[in-house]
């Protein structure tokens, strides 16, 4: 039985003050939380001293949203991963949709991305999913398994093993448009029976998220589906009732 992971990116919103509310109001509904389901939120690089000590001895992890392929050196306005570990993160977000978009990550800087929070001892949370046009053109799997091949390529099929992949369709991020469960299991199973092709052992242990418009009303019958190991929440995740509303759906 996998363990369930609801995650929140944030994104580039919050400040001080209401990362504190925010905070709190989440930790003070954890007890609602069933033990099979852990959580985690994923703040801009900036607040991630303040959620540390916020979450610090509770049962809420805590990522970064991204993190440099380098180590060190002249990168001006990147973090490397050793800075990330300074605080304790759990976590990475790696190759999420607007970073691939807006950014111009390649599906090989991606890879290059996974290889380094795996070195470090974190979690990548590995972002593939597809353009609307694409599902449009019958391009979904193609797309998403390009994506994952590059990690594979590089890392190798052990390497997602205890790693967690989210599948965020593009057209479903931040529209109030939600993949239908049935959408969202067909391209889990699809994604599960690839990497099985490699390794059923490590098909049956990797994490894959939902991403893309998940909200209290809809969690449940995503999360009810056999290959729908959690979430990857963005607008929702910003509210503590709708954070919370997910992690108890589960
Ligand atoms: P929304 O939940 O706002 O659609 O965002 C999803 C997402 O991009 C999470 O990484």
């Amino acid at each position: 039985m996998r363990q369930i992971l609801v995650a929140g990116n944030w994104k580039m919103n919050g400040s001080t003050a209401s990362i504190a509310s925010l905070l709190d109001g989440i930790k003070a509904g954890m007890d609602k939380v069933q033990g099979n389901v852990s959580v985690a939120v994923c703040p801009p690089f900036v607040y991630l001293q303040q959620v540390a000590s916020a979450l610090e001895g509770s049962k809420i992890a805590w990522g970064g949203q991204n993190v440099s392929s380098e180590a060190s050196g002249a990168f001006t306005g990147e973090i490397a991963l050793d800075m990330l570990k300074d605080f304790a993160c759990h976590y990475v977000i790696i190759g999420h949709s607007e970073r691939r978009s807006l950014y111009g990550e390649s599906d090989e800087i991606v890879a290059d991305k996974y290889a380094v929070v795996r070195a470090g001892g974190l979690k990548p949370i590995l972002c593939v999913g597809e353009l609307l046009e694409e599902r449009e053109a019958g391009q979904t799997e193609a797309v998403v398994a390009k994506q994952l091949d590059a990690v594979l390529a590089r890392n190798g099929v052990e390497a997602l093993a205890d790693g967690v992949i989210a599948y965020e369709p593009v057209w479903a991020i931040g529209t109030g448009k939600t993949a239908s469960p049935e959408q969202a299991q067909e391209v889990h199973a699809f994604i599960r029976a690839k990497i099985a092709k490699q390794s059923q052992e490590v098909a049956d242990k990797v994490q894959i998220l939902y991403g893309g418009s998940m909200k209290p009303g809809n969690a449940a019958d995503l999360l009810a589906k056999p290959d729908i190991d959690g979430g990857l929440i963005g607008g929702a995740a910003l509210k503590a009732e709708d954070f919370l509303g997910i992690c108890t759906a589960a």
